[in-house]
């Protein structure tokens, strides 16, 4: 059986699989980006009801972006889908571009995005390589390099672009990619069912179950986030999160990154840190909700520590911070990690 006989009787049916339309697409790959496909479907689909175009996508704020993207992660994709849909209504006159090197120079798409749009929509003949073709490559010639090194990510591209079907890219990528995700797993592959088994080299080498090679692993680092909901009667305070660090332009309580564990003594002086000495006494009680709440991102482990520190009068926090309503609360674009809190604050606010 060749690769393109095995996807066509396996391939799963999917939205994205079903359109030549380069926007929808391009919708479905950067959602897919660092996303599996059953958690995806669901954003593709409400993101192309609420946005048929790329020229109704342009025409959003980013606060709407951002909140229907809110539990997908990785936010700057989508502050980029956003730049990237005004691009092509600004300079390309609203028709989403088919070939690689207009695909290229949009906001957010790199080399495997433009490869992928590219070949899906026009069959341009260009190589896709993401992790799943990473594995099937690095088995199929039972390659050692590593595939997080300059040289790993070169050898890895001329392989593919030697394989490539050039009267059928398009599909010849998908084939890869989704052999990679049903057969060629990393785990346990399914060796049995493959149609390049004959082919394998890792496979008659019995190196399958060590490949592919990765050089190291970025370092875990933590960090200790300690919120202080500053409430007066349903209202509390927020700000909106700068550029530069994790979940830019979303929404948080008032607090303070700590840089370590903080204890009960050192709470109190955080809380009054916030406040002019005239405004101290409108501290009534620091209540404790959560306690070292994990949450694990990328490259990063965060600690949460939330109270809600209760005010006798309407005083403001030193700091860039906006009162809100608890019901307004839920209309913001916020974090998975913050959102996750919101069940153990409710009990506060509705009594
Ligand atoms: N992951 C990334 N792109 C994909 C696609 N087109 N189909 C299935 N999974 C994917």
């Amino acid at each position: 059986m060749t690769l393109l006989q095995w996807y066509e009787s396996n391939r799963r049916s999917l939205p994205w699989r079903e359109t030549k339309d380069a926007y929808r697409i391009w919708l479905s790959e950067i959602i897919l980006q660092q996303t599996r496909v059953a958690q995806g479907l669901d954003y593709y689909l409400r993101f192309v009801e609420r946005w048929p175009t790329v020229t109704d996508l342009a025409a959003a704020s980013e606060e709407e972006v951002l909140k229907l993207w809110q539990g997908l992660g990785y936010y700057s994709r989508a502050r980029n889908l956003l730049k990237a849909a005004r691009q092509v209504t600004e300079q390309m006159a609203g028709r989403f571009p088919t070939r690689y090197e207009d695909l290229i120079i949009l906001k957010g798409v790199g080399p495997y995005t433009a490869a992928a749009i590219a070949s899906f929509s026009s069959d341009e003949a260009v190589a896709v390589v993401d992790g799943n073709v990473y594995r099937v490559l690095s088995r199929l010639f039972d390659i050692d390099t590593p595939i997080d090194t300059t040289e790993g990510q070169k050898l890895f591209l001329r392989l593919a672009e030697e394989m490539l079907n050039r009267k059928k890219p398009g599909l010849h990528n998908q084939a890869m990619m989704e052999l990679g995700a049903l057969v060629c797993t990393p785990a346990t592959p399914r060796c049995g069912e493959c149609p390049l088994h004959d082919k394998c080299l890792a496979r008659t080498a019995a190196t399958v179950s060590v490949r592919p090679v990765k050089q190291g692993k970025t370092r875990i680092r933590d960090r200790w986030l300690c919120y202080l909901l500053f409430k007066y009667k349903d209202r509390f305070w927020v700000r909106r999160r700068d550029a530069g660090d994790i979940w830019q332009g979303l929404w948080e309580f008032a607090g303070a990154e700590t840089g370590a564990p903080v204890s009960g003594s050192e709470i109190r002086d955080l809380v009054r840190s916030f406040f002019s000495p005239d405004n101290q006494t409108a501290v009534d009680s620091i209540v404790p909700v959560v306690k070292d709440l994990h949450h694990q991102l990328t490259h990063r482990l965060l600690h949460i520590d939330c109270f809600i520190v209760n005010l006798s009068r309407d005083v403001r926090p030193k700091g860039e911070y906006e009162q809100i309503s608890w019901t307004n609360w839920a209309e913001k674009a916020i974090p998975k990690a913050i959102f996750d809190l919101n069940g153990k604050i409710s009990p506060f606010f509705v009594p």
